[in-house]
């Protein structure tokens, strides 16, 4: 094997649909002889894999970017490239706005990298923005040392044009890849040794087969058929689209586990139409119910835009009320922002950013004490837990996760790392569940 003697820092922003494309850009890199460092100092490529989905992450990347300007002065052989969402949405213009980037390339043109960064050592500039129809990942690549977990693309792209978002403009319409290739990458990512497979999607309940017409609920049957497999999450689900089929396939397949990203975005039934997310609060709950029903340990997660244009404080009030209904395991919150290309950036009756702030606090406060109160109901409870490792605080400490997806840590030996444990549940704590190992008896293997 050559010894890589180039590298490359690769800095990853925004979803995990990004970190997903940022492991394949790093397998095509290795395959070009680039070793990965974590300084930009060090490297002689720096690629940006990068996120437009609110204001606040679109700002972080030009102000990395910027940055850069001087160590391309110092080292005047270092190649430059933005991809992602912000490359997609700006293209060409960042090539003009920044003369020290050599490549823009979209979340399209990830199999292009090679390509890219060739024509950028031979001094050629160029963006490449084109979104395919057909462009939902076509290679797999798996990485050399993937660990416990890892993450697999099954769909990319929305339809859904949810009126403040833009990732129907940057990451396309909607494409699925075919069944036997989404299972072809988890048998080669079990041989590597994971065990625990994340199907990724904007939409995983859109997903449809383009060969045989399967939908998600099928191709989660055929995963869980997957020999030395033991866990499969799978994320972002969308309300509208939760059909009694996914609900059923929750319930009957042993290896799919009790968790579900669901989110509400707001509690309002007038802001959920001015977003046009397709379901009222009364449908969402509705949807909870029927999934709870099935799956009663479940944990469910939200996304919730505060300060959406036009949102009183009544309509935030619908907000903090469905946090109280539903109770959620665990809540992402961020300020309404305006966004390229949105109906929602057109609209008048914008909230000043005070509003939008004390909103935020609140609602975040409620949800902190909220999911204390669920992690607190977990304790006496016994959890399988699949051991990642020593916990990162507390020595002696393990840990892992449970099969609702919560943070575990226990003390036990390091050679449980990689293995499925049982254990009792002593403590909630606010973004964790401590507890003591169950010792392996014949009575707990059942
Ligand atoms: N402003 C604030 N939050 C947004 N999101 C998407 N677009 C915006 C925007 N313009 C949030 C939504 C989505 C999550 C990924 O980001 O809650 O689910
Ligand atoms: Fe954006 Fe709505 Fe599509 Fe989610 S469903 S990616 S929020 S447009």
């Amino acid at each position: 094997m050559i010894e890589p003697s180039k590298k490359v820092c690769l800095r990853t922003f925004g979803c995990q649909m990004n970190a997903y494309d940022s492991l394949r850009m790093a397998g095509m890199l290795a395959d070009m002889g680039y070793a990965q460092v974590e300084e930009p100092d060090a490297a002689d490529l720096i690629v940006l894999n990068t996120c437009s989905v609110r204001r606040l992450a679109e700002e972080k990347v030009y102000s990395y970017v910027g940055e850069l300007k001087r160590l391309k002065r110092e080292k005047p052989w270092l190649i430059i490239g933005v991809g992602g969402c912000v490359a997609q949405q700006e293209g060409d213009k960042l090539l003009r706005r920044l003369p020290h980037l050599d490549f823009v390339f979209g979340p399209d043109a990830v199999p292009s990298l090679p390509g890219l960064v060739g024509d950028a050592l031979r001094g050629k500039r160029q963006a490449m923005t084109k979104l395919g129809p057909s462009a939902a990942p076509s290679q797999i690549i798996i990485p050399t040392a993937p660990g416990l977990r890892a993450m697999v693309t099954v769909m990319t792209g929305c339809d859904n044009f949810c009126s403040y978002c833009v990732v129907p403009y940057v990451r396309g319409r909607e494409r699925s890849r075919p069944a036997g290739e989404v299972l072809q990458e988890v048998n080669a990512l079990v041989e590597a040794g994971v065990r625990e497979i994340t199907l990724l999607g904007q939409n995983v309940n859109s997903y449809h087969d383009p060969d045989s017409g399967l939908d998600f609920a099928g191709l989660l049957a055929r995963v869980n058929e997957v020999k030395d497999l033991w866990r499969i999450r799978f994320t972002t689900s969308h309300p509208k689209d939760l059909g009694q089929g996914l609900i059923e396939a929750m319930a009957g397949l042993d290896k799919v586990m009790e968790q579900m990203h669901l989110p509400a975005q707001s509690g309002s039934n007038r802001m959920l139409k001015a977003m046009n997310r397709g379901y009222t609060r009364e449908k969402y709950l509705e949807q909870v119910r029927r999934l709870r029903e099935k799956v009663p340990a479940v944990a469910l997660g939200s996304d919730i835009i505060v300060g959406f244009p036009g949102e009183s404080q009544e309509d935030f009030e619908q907000s903090l009320s469905l946090l109280r209904e539903v109770r959620y395991d665990f809540l992402y919150s961020f300020k309404y922002s305006d966004r390229p290309f949105t109906r929602a950036g057109r609209l008048e009756d914008k909230l000043d950013e005070d509003t939008k702030g004390s909103r935020l606090v609140e609602l975040q406060a409620l949800q902190r004490v909220i999911g204390l109160q669920e992690h607190q109901a977990q304790v006496g409870r016994v959890e399988e837990v699949l051991v990642e490792g020593p916990a990162k605080h507390g020595q002696g400490l393990m840990s892992g996760r449970s099969r609702a997806g919560r943070v575990v840590n226990f003390p036990g030996p390091p050679e449980l790392t990689g293995s499925l444990v049982m254990v009792r549940i002593t403590q909630g704590r606010e973004n964790s569940l401590a507890g003591e190992l169950i010792p392996a008896t014949g009575e707990n293997t059942a």
